[in-house]
């Protein structure tokens, strides 16, 4: 991993016309950030498990907070698949779905439960219809693989219109950050938590049931797995404490489980997206080193989420999301931006910077992998235009095998297609990293691109 020198404290915007403007810039900063002029790799199909993605590029999960209020699809959630299957994209994965209604971070998220099961059946099979239609059309052999995200949205949960944090442990400058007192909402309990573990197993296997390829159980963003990772100071807990063992439990129970329940579905995709890393100093980080200087409070240790992640391989999983970052407290680590939320302010670090830790991350974990775990990366929003030569770059140097867009698909949703076809992205269609969407989400309204999508311009 590239070392931090004072210009990567330096925040820059983007300015670069040309590649070789940018190209020039990632040099001067000494970043390890790789370009390819060459796109075809990116038509490669990625093998897990004997199951195909088409192509290697995917669209990350992207809540877009326009469900109704019983938690099935919404007119412009269909919408937003149909911009999706319509992109060319190989792996489509679904955005955060709600376990239960109770756990929801907005009235209007997804919620997976038996009484959707139909509603959720006919949204797999729109979106699978489209997909399938258009990677045939682009000449692609294999057929779009869909994956759900599940989860529990832990101490930004929401309930009765007010916030209800679910805390694995009590963290005042996280309760800060959000407005909140330690008399808001509750710290989890044992009996609370094994409650939670069925049912999330329950619903994973519903995932199955309504049509995706896969279910993602979602331990990243500081949500309820991500903060049971950092529970170091939770007390008198089998998922707490300080060994990793305990830490790591709930989360690795829920995949053993789901494992025997599938054994018989050999095709079906048990995964995860994973923060590795999220800048939280210790105890309170995860994928960070005990706190030995204070000019340096949250190093990159790697350790922990390494033996996660093993463990996870020893399982049989085979497709990984490496993430980072809890977007409530440091959003420049899970998406790099340069105008940040109204009220935020513009972080101590180069935009550039932020891309090349999302990389690096995902290709650290890459390497120490067997060659079969499939890692599917993040980071590449930021880049614009020039985004495909990145992508390129980074399988071409197999440093990744799957590179998955967020923001970009929101306003976008051609950049698959465009990518494949020219290279270069319209310039005129680039995500420009307004943080506009991450506003709608805080603002609880409707998530969509305020400065590309007509729809969500008022
Ligand atoms: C409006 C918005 C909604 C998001 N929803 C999710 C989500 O449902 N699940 C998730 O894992 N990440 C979510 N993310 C994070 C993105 O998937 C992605 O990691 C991040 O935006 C960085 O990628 P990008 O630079 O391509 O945008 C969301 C981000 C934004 C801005």
């Amino acid at each position: 991993m590239i070392s931090l020198n004072p210009s990567h404290k330096q925040f820059e915007p983007f300015t670069y016309k040309k590649l070789n403007d940018l190209e020039k810039k990632i040099a001067e900063l000494g970043l390890d950030i790789p370009i390819y002029p060459r796109v075809e790799i990116l038509q490669q199909r990625v093998n897990i498990n004997n199951l195909f993605i088409p192509n290697r590029l995917a669209i990350q999960p992207m809540e877009g907070f326009d469900a109704n209020l019983d938690g099935t699809p919404g007119k412009l959630t269909y919408r937003r698949y149909e911009r999706y299957a319509k992109s060319g994209a190989g792996l489509i994965w679904f955005e955060a779905t709600a376990i239960t209604e109770d756990c929801r971070s907005n009235p209007h998220q997804l919620v997976l439960s038996e009484k959707n099961v139909k509603k959720f059946k006919e949204l797999v099979s729109f979106t699978r219809n489209i997909s399938n239609k258009t990677l045939r059309k682009l000449g692609f052999d294999n057929k779009v693989i869909l994956i759900l995200q599940l989860n529990h949205s832990g101490r930004y949960c929401i309930r009765d219109g007010k916030k209800y944090p679910i805390r694995a442990y009590l963290n005042k400058d996280f309760d800060k950050a959000k407005g909140l007192s330690e008399k808001d909402g509750i710290v989890i309990s044992d009996d609370q938590l094994k409650e939670i573990e069925e049912k999330w197993i329950q619903k994973a296997v519903l995932a199955k049931g309504v049509g995706f390829d896969g279910v993602d159980i979602k331990s990243c963003h500081g949500y309820l797995i991500h903060e049971l990772f950092s529970s170091r100071l939770r007390k008198n807990s089998k998922y707490g404490g300080n060994p990793l063992k305990n830490r790591a439990s709930f989360f690795l129970n829920i995949i053993k489980e789901l494992n025997k329940k599938m054994k018989n579905e050999r095709n079906f995709i048990i995964t995860t997206r994973m923060s590795v890393y999220d800048g939280i100093p210790y105890p309170y980080g995860f994928g960070v080193k005990p706190v030995e200087n204070e000019n340096f409070p949250a190093l990159l240790d790697l350790t922990e989420p390494l033996k996660v992640i093993n463990k996870l391989y020893k399982q049989g999983v085979r497709l990984i999301n490496i993430t980072a970052g809890n977007p409530h407290y440091k959003p420049q680590i899970t998406r790099p931006f340069d105008i940040p939320v109204k009220g935020g302010t513009l972080p101590n670090e180069h935009p550039l910077y932020g891309v090349s830790r999302l990389l690096n991350l995902a290709t650290l974990i890459k390497n120490h992998l067997p060659e079969d775990m499939v890692v599917v990366g993040s980071g590449y929003s930021y880049l614009r235009q020039f985004a495909g030569y990145i992508a390129a770059g980074m399988a071409h140097e197999k440093r990744v095998d799957v590179c998955a867009f967020g923001r970009m698909a929101l306003a976008n949703p051609n950049f698959p297609k465009q990518i494949f076809q020219e290279g270069i992205l319209d310039k005129k269609q680039v995500c420009i990293t307004c943080s506009k969407c991450s506003e709608f989400m805080k603002l609880r309204k409707n998530v969509g691109c305020a400065t590309r999508d007509p729809q969500y311009q008022s």
